[in-house]
């Protein structure tokens, strides 16, 4: 067991679990940046409910949430993590693995701050719903990340998170990848986004979305959500969408800031970084 707040050794073991080869692309990292962003994605900024303190996915409330589906991965991959360092609570340990994760694939360094409890407040806990639905258009992904705080340049910084993993017709419905090399943090994402011609299909499962095919067929077929579509498509927007397409450090700057964001949203701090709102959730219960 390592000595309690030394976050490095808990670091180094994430690293070492990102390599999976008997999981999907042999990578644990796009799940787990996953967990980390639906952890934190259902803050109401209004309410101050939601949010990665609690860790609440551990529970069937979240945790069954359709939206949630194939996450038991993520918090499986981590649980050796949490078993040599039980100091840490599950609220840090998702979403600093996210971090690590981002990183580890190339991607920007991510500021990180510890301190989230798992005290499960009932009063804080978000309704199902929250999540963003992949097949709706421009207005609904405004409402959802407006409601946690964001404005337009960092709903499309975030969702650059989407050149990584894939989706799982097991999972979401939809299917496949959004780039060939999606182990690899990059701003590929906005390139294929940008300048590919995409089609819109229907697949056997009813569920709609966006394919790219190579002309000789070697690339896997590359894909595009409803939702990815509408950045490419509104008149703001797609102003982010070109800018990050063309610049790559641009992109992980802004992707940097956003996420760090994001995992802080619900969290409050001293001057001298101390959580302020955690350790002592009236009505709440530990795991
Ligand atoms: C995967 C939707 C924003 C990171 C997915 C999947 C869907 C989805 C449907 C496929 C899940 C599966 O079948 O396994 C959306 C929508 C968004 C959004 C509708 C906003 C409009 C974000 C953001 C991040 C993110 C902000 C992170 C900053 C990821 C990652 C995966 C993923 C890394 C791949 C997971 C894997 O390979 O297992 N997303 N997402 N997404 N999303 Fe998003």
């Amino acid at each position: 067991m390592s000595k309690p707040g030394n976050y490095e050794a808990v670091r180094k073991d994430i690293v070492k679990l990102l390599h999976q080869p008997e999981y999907d692309d042999g990578s644990a990292g796009p799940v787990l940046v996953r967990l980390a962003w639906h952890s934190a994605g259902t803050y109401d900024a209004e309410t101050d409910t939601g949010g990665s303190n609690g860790a609440g996915m551990r529970y069937e409330r979240e945790g069954g949430d359709p939206a949630n589906a194939g996450l038991q991965h993520a918090r499986v991959f981590l649980e050796p993590v949490k078993a040599a360092h039980p100091w840490i609570t599950y609220a840090d340990l998702w979403t600093l693995a996210g971090c690590v994760a981002v990183r580890e694939m190339g991607g920007p360094e991510i500021r990180w701050l510890p301190g989230r409890t798992d005290y499960v407040d009932d009063s804080k806990l978000p309704p199902r719903g929250r999540l963003p639905d992949g097949s709706k258009a421009a207005d609904h992904v405004r409402a959802v990340f407006y409601r946690m705080g964001f404005n337009d340049q960092e709903i499309v910084a975030l969702c650059g998170a989407h050149n990584l993993g894939r989706c799982h017709s097991d999972r979401s419905g939809f299917d496949g990848p959004w780039v060939n090399n999606l182990t690899r943090f990059s701003n590929q994402y906005f390139r294929l986004l940008a300048g590919l011609e995409w089609k819109l299909v229907t697949l056997p499962n009813g569920v709609k979305q966006w394919v790219y095919e190579d002309e000789d067929g070697i690339s896997e077929r590359l894909m595009m959500l409803p939702t990815d579509i509408a950045l490419r498509d509104d008149p703001v927007f797609c102003e982010w969408v070109d800018s990050y397409a063309e610049d790559k450090e641009l992109f992980f700057e802004d992707f940097a800031k956003a996420f760090a964001k994001l995992m802080e949203l619900g969290i409050t701090r001293d001057a001298r970084g101390r959580v302020t709102n955690a350790d002592n959730v009236k009505g709440g219960y530990h795991s």
